[in-house]
């Protein structure tokens, strides 16, 4: 393979990137940002890859969720807080439900930059470039607004780092610690998901009371206090991913700091293309998604070139394939995994592929929809004798209607009332807890078949 340098993508074919009109205004961001600390610290990534590489081998789970698209104006600590509290939600029932360590990793701190289906908009027979994420350009529909300018990538940058560095003080300083547990169901409006959850939550309680009862102290047991939290979103305005790559002075290798694990999109995976030239050099676990058109041709390409090591850990395949059509693609690509001798987690997008426009003319994902993609996931993995090893999500700590259906069934009708989504539409709170229970369920179910197996 040839040499690698961080600023190789730029003799690539490039897509779903904004033309900077500023040359010299561009020039002078990426300056200051490659001045700035990184936000991520290289052995950082060199854990998570080593805990990705867990899940690979089904001993452990990778939960990696949060927003489509992080935005400036709903920026705050009680929003940080309320995403960072589903998420713990969500780990502990899979923790709790299917005995599993859980890797949490956040669409968090970064997911700012979005690719789009088309490069402009069309409203009232006026017809303006696309929005492209807070990072880039701006929502309101005006000339001005959607002119990509290079001063938003210094304003996201400080938000990523404010963002992780709450992040931070919640997973280490108190709140993450596992004898709250009851605390994190304040704010539950669903009744029929709290009191699942808060049953789950007394069976914790009475646990480690019985392990303080047998002796176990505050130091023995330091793990249950705090977690870890990684960050990670789409590695996909590649000026602010090089101004923030440095050399880890530990291994001398690359790394990119903008985030702990950043992925590759479904429209910017060209084996040939920048993106994929970017993301190779880096040594941070790398995500790649893989929908309805990825070839067995262009699956071989790429994973010989994100991770021609075939470390596990590295490289996760995240399919995003629809419901209902996941039996027509995971085996293919499982065989083509298979036939490389590849080590890759198979983690399951249910949202991407799961996308359309209500009666009411909004965006959105029916429920539904969601769970049975999760479903097939696990089906065909049962089938294939493959190992499921995490999902990837779309959701929020606020009280959204943005996806349809639910135990607190959202209609078509509801949407308007508080869709708050700058892009796709994501999952609220009781959806979210919904979801991690049917993924223990399915988790649990593939734990009794394989003890049942080794017995048998
Ligand atoms: C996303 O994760 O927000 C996204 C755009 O996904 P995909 O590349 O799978 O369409
Ligand atoms: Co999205």
């Amino acid at each position: 393979m040839s040499e690698w340098q961080k600023s190789g993508w730029r003799q690539k074919p490039r897509v779903q990137m904004p033309d900077y009109l500023d040359q010299e205004a561009l020039n002078a961001v990426e300056a200051q940002l490659s001045k700035y600390p990184p936000l991520v610290f290289a052995g950082e990534t060199r854990t998570l890859k080593a805990k990705l590489g867990a899940a690979s081998r089904g001993e452990a789970f990778l939960l990696q969720g949060g927003d489509c698209a992080e935005s400036f104006a709903e920026f705050s600590a009680d929003n940080i807080r309320d995403t960072f509290k589903v998420m713990l939600q969500m780990a502990m029932v899979l923790t709790f439900g299917a005995k599993v360590p859980v890797v949490k990793v956040g669409r968090m701190a970064g997911q700012f930059a979005k690719p789009r289906s088309a490069p402009t908009e069309t409203v009232g027979g006026v017809e303006l470039p696309s929005y492209r994420g807070d990072i880039i350009n701006e929502l309101d529909f005006t000339e001005v607004s959607r002119v990509p300018d290079p001063d938003k990538m210094l304003q996201a940058y400080t938000q990523a780092a404010a963002t992780l560095n709450l992040l931070r003080a919640f997973s280490k300083g108190g709140y993450a610690d596992v004898h709250h547990v009851h605390a994190w169901t304040l704010g539950f409006t669903d009744q029929d998901e709290a009191e699942k959850y808060r049953d789950m939550a007394n069976r914790i309680s009475d646990t480690l009371d019985f392990m303080t009862a047998a002796g176990m102290t505050a130091e023995t047991t330091h793990d249950l206090s705090t977690v870890d939290f990684y960050t990670s979103h789409e590695s996909l305005l590649l000026e602010y991913e090089e101004a923030l790559t440095r050399v880890d002075s530990t291994t001398g290798q690359w790394v990119a700091g903008s985030g702990h694990m950043i992925w590759i999109g479904d429209r910017t995976r060209q084996p040939d293309g920048a993106h994929v030239e970017f993301a190779r050099g880096v040594q941070n676990p790398i995500g790649l998604k893989c929908g309805p058109t990825t070839t067995a041709e262009d699956l071989k390409v790429l994973m010989s070139k994100l991770n021609p090591e075939n470390e596990a850990g590295r490289l996760t395949l995240i399919a995003r394939f629809g419901a209902g059509s996941v039996a027509e693609h995971l085996p293919r690509l499982i065989k083509t995994v298979q036939e490389e001798g590849a080590n890759v987690v198979w983690s399951c997008d249910p949202m991407h592929g799961n996308t359309i426009k209500s009666s009411t003319g909004y965006k959105t994902r029916p429920f539904d929809s969601v769970l049975r993609e999760v479903r097939e996931f696990f089906q065909i993995h049962a089938a294939e004798g493959t190992i499921p090893g995490g999902v990837h999500f779309e959701m929020t700590g606020q009280d959204v209607t943005e996806c349809t259906g639910g135990v607190r069934a959202v209609t078509d009708e509801d949407l308007s009332d508080r869709y708050h989504t700058a892009c796709d539409p994501r999952l609220n709170e009781s959806q979210s807890l919904e979801l991690a229970f049917l993924v223990a369920e399915e988790l649990s179910a593939r734990r009794a078949q394989n003890q049942s197996a080794a017995v048998g």
